[in-house]
């Protein structure tokens, strides 16, 4: 197998994304940069959970193929170091099917449905009463996609808190059922208490919920920067493409000319130089000239597309390299789903000698041509 840098002694992180299209602004606000500035700290293990996107996209095996490739470059482009960091595809760690059948007898099912993620994805996909069986399972599998590396850290969106509280709730319970650690134990003991899994908070990212470049939606609210949305700046866009976006993008209604007063809050051309423009300076006293009708739109607009530009475009190179080589990025891959399955494989073996399932050793081999 190749060199195993599992056996760092770094302390684990363990995060990733369902492959439904690429990457935009609000994943790197959300988590992206989190794992990128913690890759030095922490031995860190990527999941592209494409099992998952099948969940939704069944019937679309290619398209799960695609963006499951699209968002590994995705990551290398923002930075992920090969190197420091592993990347691995879901459906190629066999112990996490085995632990999501395992972890999915400590849910009761009304549980399950319990999950507010869980009935907003419902809602907002739109999948009425017709969504597959699967679609409830996945929660558990994220469980188990968790578990199997027994991490430290899971840097997630706001969206993901309740699939973490699910993994709290079942690593719970496999210890106290399996290892015999008694159900007062704080949650920060239950290693100590002789448990297997530990008890996981999730380390949220600096902005929780970044909005699109659109307007608010029905309920006046501006929306979740989202890809189904058509409000989204992807890390893959170009520079012209970013700046259409830009100029186009949804500010304050009333303001017709630069000399109207315009309103900063609920603003997305404020709330995106908040978030992405480190000249704070420059963000204060113009907000402050935006007030008075001193400034027009397209000044500030202007900025922040040199803003944006700045954040993606070491990205753009690292991603022409890359792309240029898709046979690394393949390799990059399979060398981080070995190493992966190294660690997982071990978590299984100990949770099934806890569930008293130990019969016999197993070897999983992995044939290349
Ligand atoms: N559900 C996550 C998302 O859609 C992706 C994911 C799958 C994940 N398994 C995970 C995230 C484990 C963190 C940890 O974004």
């Amino acid at each position: 197998m190749t060199s195993n840098k599992s056996d760092s002694a770094k302390p684990r992180l363990l995060t990733g994304d369902t492959p439904t299209g690429r990457l935009h602004l609000g994943h790197w606000v959300g988590s992206l940069e989190n794992r990128v500035a913690l890759q030095d700290q922490y031995d860190c293990y990527f999941i592209l959970a494409n099992v998952h996107a099948f969940t939704t996209r069944y019937e679309r095996p290619e398209e799960v193929r695609q963006s499951t490739l699209d968002i590994a470059l995705d990551y290398l482009a923002a930075g992920i170091d090969p190197q420091k960091s592993t990347i691995f595809i879901q459906s190629e760690i066999p112990a996490i099917a085995e632990l999501t059948f395992f972890f999915s007898m400590l849910v009761p099912f009304p549980r399950v449905m319990r999950n507010p993620t869980i009935k907003d994805e419902i809602r907002d996909k739109g999948l009425g009463d017709n969504y597959p069986f699967g679609f409830l399972l996945y929660p558990v599998g994220q469980v188990a996609d968790i578990l199997a590396f027994r991490p430290e850290i899971v840097p997630v969106g706001e969206d993901q808190v309740p699939h973490l509280e699910l993994s709290r709730e079942i690593a719970r319970r496999f210890n106290q059922i399996y290892c015999d650690v008694d159900s007062h134990t704080s949650d920060s003991d239950y290693i100590k208490a002789g448990g297997l899994f530990p008890i996981i908070q999730p380390l949220l990212g600096r902005v929780k919920r970044l909005v699109g470049t659109g307007g608010p939606g029905e309920n006046g609210q501006l929306l979740k920067m989202s890809k189904s949305l058509n409000n989204s700046i992807m890390l893959s866009d170009d520079a012209d493409t970013i700046r259409k976006k830009v100029m186009g993008m949804y500010t304050d209604p009333k303001r017709l000319k630069a000399t109207d007063p315009g309103t900063i809050e609920n603003n997305p051309l404020w709330i995106f130089h908040d978030t992405f423009n480190h000249d704070k300076l420059w963000v204060e006293e113009t907000k402050e000239r935006y007030r008075a009708g001193t400034v027009g739109d397209v000044e500030c607009k202007k900025k922040l597309v040199e803003v944006l530009i700045e954040l993606i475009q070491p990205m753009q190179q690292r991603r022409t390299e890359y792309a240029s080589d898709p046979g690394q990025v393949l390799a990059i891959l399979e060398e981080g789903t070995a190493r992966a399955n190294a660690i997982a494989e071990k978590t299984l073996a100990a949770a099934k000698k806890a569930m008293h399932q130990d019969y016999f050793s197993r070897t999983l081999y992995f044939e290349h041509e």
